[in-house]
């Protein structure tokens, strides 16, 4: 059976006190009330990591960074190493985000990089794939995909490729309230499940989640999870909320 995982994507909000008091809150929430069966993720920005990690001694909950450089180490200022991230006890790292696409230029080269980088050290990558909204207009949805994740993570092997967790994320979808419906996220996640199936074969396909992001709220999280090949969710405006991030947790 793969794994339910819920990870929120905090981009660049909060600061120190702010993010102290979101990880007590879900701290407090879910010391009274545990989740089943669905991995916990917390995506803060880098210098809250450590303040999540320690969290994630207490109670059930994992961390994950939201970048990771492509360089292993040395000279590269304002980098931050997967060997560092690991070193902090950083379990999962969202890679080739769409926002990192578009106002960093990472390109799928530095995606497949920087999922090199992460399984280096035991982490495991979250990497987002998805179309814009004219691409999907002009019927180009699919291949964008394929591209995300031929380029992206066919060079892996078929370990490796376990160890990897997608996020498909239409880019029209993403903080704007307007989620895709159930209808085309199951549409595109069993897409990807076919892409995986047919360059690893249908076990490996199988074991590998695959999460819905863009607009994913407490009120139609119920209905995207629902889904066969919807393994659960990448958040971003409702993680920022304990209550509701916590209540998208438990809608499987
Ligand atoms: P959103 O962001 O939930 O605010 O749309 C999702 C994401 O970008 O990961």
């Amino acid at each position: 059976m793969r794994k339910k995982i819920v990870a929120g994507n905090w981009k660049m909000n909060k600061t120190f006190t702010e993010a102290d008091d979101l990880l007590f809150e879900i701290k407090e929430i879910i010391s009274e009330n545990p989740i089943n069966g669905v991995e916990l993720v917390v995506c803060p920005p880098a210098p809250f990591l450590e303040l999540a990690t320690d969290v994630a001694e207490e109670v059930d909950i994992h961390v994950g960074a939201q970048n990771v450089s492509s360089f292993s180490k040395g000279a590269y200022t304002g980098e931050i190493s997967a060997e560092m991230l690991e070193s902090i006890e950083v379990e999962y790292c969202i890679v080739g985000h769409s926002e990192r696409r578009k106002f960093f230029g990472e390109t799928n080269a530095d995606v497949a990089k920087k999922v090199e980088q992460l399984l280096e050290f035991s982490i495991t990558p979250i990497v987002c794939c998805g179309e814009n909204l004219e691409e999907r207009e002009a019927g180009n949805h699919f291949d964008v995909v394929r591209n995300h994740i031929e380029e992206g993570l066919f060079h892996l092997n078929e370990i490796e490729i376990q160890q990897v967790v997608i996020a498909y994320e239409p880019v029209w979808a993403i903080g704007t309230g307007k989620n895709a419906t159930s209808e085309q996220a199951q549409e595109m996640h069993s897409y990807i499940r076919k892409l995986l199936l047919e360059k690893y074969g249908n076990e490996v396909a199988e074991s590998i989640s695959i999460l819905y992001g863009g607009s994913c709220n407490a009120k139609n999280a119920f209905q995207l999870f629902a889904n066969i090949d919807v393994d659960g969710g990448l958040i971003g405006g409702a993680s920022l909320k304990a209550a509701e991030f916590i209540e998208i947790a438990n809608s499987f």
